[in-house]
């Protein structure tokens, strides 16, 4: 999964951002500008919770193209001048082809201060967040069995890839979930982001005084661990397919077409959670996708797409897959975290 995402040659997002209609899956920035407009609302309020800060860092990690950093800093300039004034803006973004376009997408705010890097900046004041970043981490898939657990690799037999099972790379894999307080049942499939929790507690470290916000979709352990996931979330997306039916070779469509295809597995919210109180951060809650757009007024900004031309209409429909209740609005989750006192009350 690391390689076909993010091999420096090959790798998926390397090249570039794939969302959006002409790609293979869809995130909420590309529903229209109001997903960034809200975000910058959320933003204006944690600011104002750290007692409105002259300067203070707004850090995006796996900011992709820069298309949601635009759309809040649009937001911002008009509906919280001051605290437009105040960010200090970085985006981090590890695919080389996406972090080239970060100073056209921004053009219109290139009168700011604005860093493009590929790594978290060692210390922050202020707010960092990520939508859609630990879901795109690479996650190791263990089988439960009755002699314990096993776990699933990937090889090449006469030049293709195969999978093959073997005991665990690591004992991390076990100790992880312990940590997470789950045994699951013989013969489920779970798909343990350790990637993702060494990067929230980097995160974590990096904030000096703030917020960590962090959007995905996911489950709390016990539940991404049960039942009703027993033969785990590692997905492809291609085309907007998900799982295309795997070709003649009968591998598992994850293994198919490495590099272009996207592959994703659901967040485990549980240890997100355990990363950042690890790391000293208070955690502030979660709250599903839907009701915090809500929160934050999104039934105004579909009042604004009002009318019956075309390009209304179309505005209206994308931003109203936000909040049907099947979409985004209920798998997604905002988790808020932080590191300071008096910070309790910035969620809507
Ligand atoms: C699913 S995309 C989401 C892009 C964007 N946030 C959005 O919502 O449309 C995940 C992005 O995270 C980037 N990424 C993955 N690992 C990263 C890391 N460790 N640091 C920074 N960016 C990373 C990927 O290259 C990709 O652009």
């Amino acid at each position: 999964m690391e390689r076909a995402l993010y091999d420096p040659i090959g790798g998926y997002y390397t090249a570039g951002r794939r969302s959006g209609a002409a790609g293979d899956f869809y995130t909420s920035v590309d529903a229209g500008p109001a997903f960034g407009h809200l975000l910058g609302r959320q933003f204006t309020r944690m600011w104002e919770a750290l007692g409105r800060p002259p300067t203070f860092d707004l850090v995006e990690a796996g900011a992709g193209n820069g298309q949601l950093m635009r759309d809040v800093l649009d937001a911002l300039a008009v509906e919280s001048p001051a605290a437009y004034a105040a960010a200090r803006v970085t985006l981090v973004e590890r695919g080389a082809g996406a972090r080239a376009e970060h100073a056209t997408r921004l053009e219109r705010h290139a009168g700011r201060p604005i860093v493009s890097t590929a790594t978290v900046p060692a210390s922050i004041d202020g707010i960092l967040f990520a939508n859609e970043l630990l879901d795109a981490l690479p996650v190791h898939r263990v089988v439960a069995t009755e002699r314990g657990l096993r776990e699933v690799y990937v090889t090449v037999r006469q030049d293709r890839l195969m999978t093959m099972l073997g005991p665990p790379s690591s004992e991390a894999l076990a100790a992880y979930l312990a940590d997470v307080g789950v045994d699951p049942a013989v013969g489920t499939v779970a798909d343990i982001g350790l990637a993702a929790v060494a990067w929230v507690r980097e995160a974590a470290r990096a904030i000096a005084s703030g917020y960590l916000l962090l959007i995905d979709y996911g489950h709390d352990a016990q539940q991404l661990f049960g039942d009703a996931h027993r033969t785990g979330t590692l997905r492809a997306y291609y085309r907007h397919l998900v799982d295309p039916p795997p070709g003649a070779r009968g591998v598992p469509a994850w293994l198919e077409r490495p590099g272009e295809q996207d592959l994703t597995a659901h967040v485990d919210f549980t240890a997100v959670r355990r990363a950042a109180e690890v790391e000293g951060l208070t955690w502030l809650g979660s709250v599903p996708q839907g009701r915090w757009l809500l929160g934050l007024g999104i039934e105004e900004l579909l009042e604004r797409t009002s009318g019956t031309s075309v390009a209304a209409v179309r505005d209206r429909l994308r931003l109203r897959s936000l909040v049907l209740p099947e979409g985004p609005a209920s798998t997604h989750h905002v988790l808020a975290m932080a590191r300071g006192l008096g910070l309790g009350h910035a969620l809507p």
